[in-house]
């Protein structure tokens, strides 16, 4: 275990409701028993917990996130959707853009580019997501597609903006597969490598998603280069997120 500083993102997808909220009591009592550790944690729950993780997170050191936003930075006739605006109004820092079951669903690099534009507009960190599918890795695709992920994801974004980057391969996702560690650290430092020198953005965190639990935590902890984790099942259970905590942080 080294002393680095991590973030972890707990994106609850679509799970959760009312009674869900006092699951993460535990976690709360964690954080507040542990003061000096150096880590951030960042709940994403779905937009119908948001203003129910504010007022519960409140008095504590852990940050709220949301898991998309709409690409219009102000209000608007959309109807179902949700913007930064309304995020941000109901107290949250973060914002996932570009998950992969979004971009399933049919997001494309230019919309996420929007969609990052309007949220740091409305003061929002974005924690932007990248990653190759399963086929892409096959015919080795997988850096060429994460540098159209990056170029056209961050065009003309200002390159002191507040953006984690989070590797995702889309096949380690729900899955139980995890990317070896030399592969894995080879792509982060490509990503860090694109994003710093060829894109010149400061001050950029990146992050791995896909499995991450208990279980594997400990072995993901050995790439120094990872600045943190993006958490999605695991993150569901208090027990399981206390556990990769311990796992990770001093
Ligand atoms: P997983 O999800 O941890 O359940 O694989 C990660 C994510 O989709 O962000």
């Amino acid at each position: 275990m080294t002393n680095k500083f991590r973030y972890f993102i707990a994106n609850w997808k679509m799970f959760g409701n009312l009674s869900s909220l006092k699951s993460i009591d535990n976690v709360i009592k964690y954080v507040k028993s542990n003061p000096k550790k150096k880590f951030k944690l960042i709940y994403c729950p779905p937009y119908t917990l948001l203003q129910s993780f504010h007022i519960k997170l409140k008095k504590t050191k852990i940050n709220l996130g949301a898991q998309n936003c709409h690409e219009e930075t102000n209000y608007g006739p959309f109807t179902g959707k949700i913007n930064s605006k309304m995020i941000k109004s109901l107290g949250a820092k973060y914002v996932i853009i570009g998950h992969s079951e979004n971009r399933q669903d049919g997001e494309n690099d230019s919309l996420i580019n929007k969609k990052i534009i309007s949220a740091l507009k409305n003061k929002l960190s974005v924690i932007f997501c990248v990653g190759e599918t399963l086929s892409q890795k096959r015919i080795k695709l997988t850096r060429k597609i994460l540098m159209k992920q990056l170029s056209v994801g961050l065009k003309n974004v200002p390159i002191n903006s507040n953006i984690i980057i989070a590797y995702e391969p889309v096949w380690s996702i729900g899955t139980g597969l995890i990317p070896k560690k030399l592969d894995l650290s080879q792509n982060i430092d490509f990503i860090k490598a694109q994003v710093k020198k060829k894109l010149k953005f400061k001050n950029i965190k990146i992050i791995y998603g896909g499995s991450v639990n208990p279980n594997n935590i400990a072995g993901l902890n050995l790439i120094d280069s990872i600045d943190g984790y993006l958490i999605g099942g695991a993150s569901q259970s208090s027990k399981k997120l206390i556990d990769i905590l311990r796992k990770s942080v001093i």
